[in-house]
């Protein structure tokens, strides 16, 4: 039996992909084996969001035809996209393939090494209009999945290279998002977490439906026990998933809204459509609603143009809000994007400086969000045990950790916890079973 392994950079969605591939495989009699092992085949599933994506997936190609000079390495994802020729110069690489036609995957390996020279698969991403529908294969053994529900974007946020990797907005047609949703729910999976590009413009494309339509009907699906979004645009948060989410407790309780800035000047050179007050409002009303929502977030320090005293804005405004996690990221200039030749572009150090700066910040926040839930009753749907502790996640996104004996059995199943006081990321919590 071919053997063939897998390394995944980047975010959600290509984790996502990464699996439908490995399925792709599975259906023609592949076995998976770890990326440390020797494979026959190795599968990049590249990003290149920031430099350090791209420099990552260039080590990832290198050490697959290091662990095996005979085996053929398979390079796709983002940097794929966007960089076909820079991956076709690395030594080893056989065959490339972009952000399309990963239906046909294997088809196009066996091609490639019945031809024994490289192939570029890469086609162009902006002529696709079509969500590419490949269906699950069935998965088993773990507690989350991801659903992809929407591919591409067509914002053009000023430093994002996502658009130009990933091509136009494309969404998954109701039927297969209904049909592959179901068959997670019969694998078991006691979590399904919808992801896409933009996942808030879901439907768009599809004539009068959006994602509220695609999450009530997910919510109507008999054995469903928890629905959840990922990243989301806070002026996409409609009044209807706002409602959705007050009406029925399988609809997590945690939104993640990039606010990429707390300044208005940078937010508009970022060509993102809101303001600090918009942003603020939003959050006002959903907290209004919903008390105890985990809010996150996504802020990039030294944008182009990011005077010192535009970064403190940032850090006094997000120093207001309520939020439950921030991830920091320094601006990385991407070719081909137009910040990447914008004036006022900041230097490692201190984009490093601002990091810190905001990423402490964030810390605060997170542990002041964590603290008011100590005393609090909470379900976890439990995902593993390691060290003695088993661990899982609560509806609004807190990490619980619990001291469960063998023959509690609860990984993979959503128990009562007593939230008792902060532990690590999280919190430390009594059981209760059945909940009280
Ligand atoms: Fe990276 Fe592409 Fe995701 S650039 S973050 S893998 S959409």
């Amino acid at each position: 039996m071919p053997r063939v392994a897998f390394m995944t950079l980047g975010c959600k969605v290509n984790q996502f992909e990464t699996e439908v591939i490995e399925g792709l495989f599975a259906r023609q009699g592949y076995q998976t084996v770890d990326f440390n092992e020797p494979a026959d085949i190795y599968v990049i599933n590249t990003c290149s969001v920031t430099h350090i994506g791209e420099r990552k997936s260039r080590q990832f190609i290198r050490r697959a035809s290091r662990m095996n000079p005979e085996a053929m390495v398979v390079v796709t994802g983002c940097y794929a996209q966007i960089s076909p020729d820079q991956v076709a110069a690395i030594p080893g690489v056989d065959l490339i393939i972009g952000t399309q036609d990963r239906q046909r995957i294997v088809e196009l390996v066996e091609a490639a090494r019945d031809q024994r020279r490289q192939v570029n698969a890469v086609s162009d991403i902006m002529r696709a209009w079509e969500f590419e529908d490949i269906p699950l294969f069935s998965r088993q053994g773990r507690t989350r999945a991801f659903l992809k529900i929407q591919e591409g974007c067509d914002n053009y946020c000023t430093y994002c290279i996502i658009p130009y990797t990933r091509g136009h907005l494309r969404s998954r047609p109701m039927t297969s998002v209904i049909a592959e949703a179901e068959k997670l729910i019969a694998a078991g999976f006691g979590e399904i977490v919808l992801t896409g590009i933009h996942l808030g413009a879901y439907g768009r494309d599809l004539g009068g439906i959006s994602l509220e339509d695609a999450v009530a009907a997910l919510l109507s699906l008999p054995g469903l026990q928890r629905l959840r979004l990922s990243s989301l645009e806070s002026i996409e948060v409609s009044d209807g998933l706002i409602r959705l989410m007050e009406q029925d407790e399988r609809f997590c309780r945690h939104l993640h809204l990039p606010l990429q800035a707390g300044s208005d000047q940078v937010l508009q050179a970022m060509n993102r459509h809101y303001t600090t007050a918009d942003f603020r409002q939003q959050l006002d009303v959903l907290l209004s609603r919903l008390p105890d929502l985990a809010v996150s977030t996504d802020i990039i320090v030294g944008f182009p143009g990011e005077t010192e005293a535009l970064f403190d804005e940032t850090l006094a405004f997000v120093g207001t809000l309520p939020l439950a996690r921030i991830h920091v990221f320094p601006y990385s200039p991407r070719t081909g994007t137009p910040a990447a030749s914008y004036p006022g572009q900041i230097g490692e150090p201190e984009k490093r400086r601002r990091t810190h700066a905001l990423q402490e910040l964030g810390d605060v926040l997170a542990e002041k969000y964590r603290q008011r839930f100590i005393g609090s009753q909470y379900t976890v749907l439990f995902e593993q045990t390691k060290s003695g502790l088993t661990e899982g996640l609560t509806s609004n996104y807190l990490r619980v950790y619990t001291k469960a004996t063998s023959e509690d059995d609860i990984v993979g199943k959503i128990h009562c916890v007593t939230l008792n006081s902060l532990y690590k990321d999280g919190l430390m919590g009594i059981l209760h079973k059945p909940c009280s």
